[in-house]
């Protein structure tokens, strides 16, 4: 059988009160409640996290975790603390954060982190740019290895792995990916996972697309691009173009 898409909101640092991610989020929920056909989860910011107990039909999770145990770490937040507090998935190693220092050994250490919490968690991959060697697969082949090949029976954990080239995310995105470079890269993505895990585990992991997803394009990636799912940032904040993003899927 064919799984389900699977569509995560990535809400970044938005919106500006609880009140309004309240709202969002049970307007999403009700519209999850309406598709059973596709698995929808958002990242929230980390003071919004309690909408998890506010909601049934959908994941809420954040997106970014300590790649720390509890201890002084000002400014962190420990795995088992966020899973206390009702996360049920964290992003890691999103390129905004691997902007602000995030190396392939910390988003590691972020997975054991999570892991140990039981917490599961979304590996985020993509390259800066793109060159006509072949680079860019190589970097990602990196980023795939250096964060899983440790993690032993923690890969239970592994919720998703979402490509997001770096030059098509957010509002400086240079160009948006098409659906055949989101292809090769779905494929190369799977047979790294099939390598270190095995043809069950690699089948069974969803492959997300993110960067400048929107309704006009979400179709190509999910289609001709491979993708089990979307990774969304600008277009998860209004619900009205989320849930378009939803119906499409
Ligand atoms: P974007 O962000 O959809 O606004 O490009 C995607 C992401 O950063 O996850």
């Amino acid at each position: 059988m064919e799984q389900k898409k699977l569509i995560i909101g990535n809400w970044k640092s938005n919106p500006k009160t609880l009140k309004l991610a309240e709202k969002n989020s049970i307007e999403i929920d009700r519209l999850a409640k309406k598709n059973r056909t596709v698995r929808i989860a958002i990242a929230v910011p980390q003071p919004f996290i309690g909408l998890s107990k506010k909601t049934k039909n959908i994941h809420v999770g954040v997106q970014d975790v300590s790649s720390e145990g509890e201890g002084a770490f000002t400014g962190r937040a420990t795995a088992e603390q966020l899973t206390s507090a009702g996360a049920t998935f964290t992003i890691v190693g999103h390129s905004e954060m691997r902007e602000y220092g995030d190396t392939n050994e910390r988003v590691a250490q972020k997975i054991q982190q999570a892991a140990k919490a039981k917490l599961p968690f979304v590996l985020c991959v993509g390259e800066k740019k793109r060159d006509h060697d072949g680079d860019y697969l190589h970097t990602i082949h990196t980023q795939l290895t250096s964060a899983l090949e440790k993690i032993g029976a923690a890969k239970k954990f592994l919720f998703a792995v979402a490509y997001e080239p770096v030059w098509a995310i957010g509002a400086h995105a240079t160009a948006v990916a098409t659906p055949k470079e989101c292809l090769e890269v779905v494929i190369h993505i799977r047979r790294t996972l099939q390598d270190l895990f095995g043809n069950k585990i690699a089948q069974a992991t969803p492959i997300l697309y993110g960067g400048s997803v929107n309704a006009a394009n979400a179709s190509g990636f999910l289609t001709e691009g491979g993708a089990q799912g979307l990774l969304v940032g600008r277009d998860s904040l209004e619900v009205k173009t989320f849930s378009k993003i939803i119906s499409i899927a």
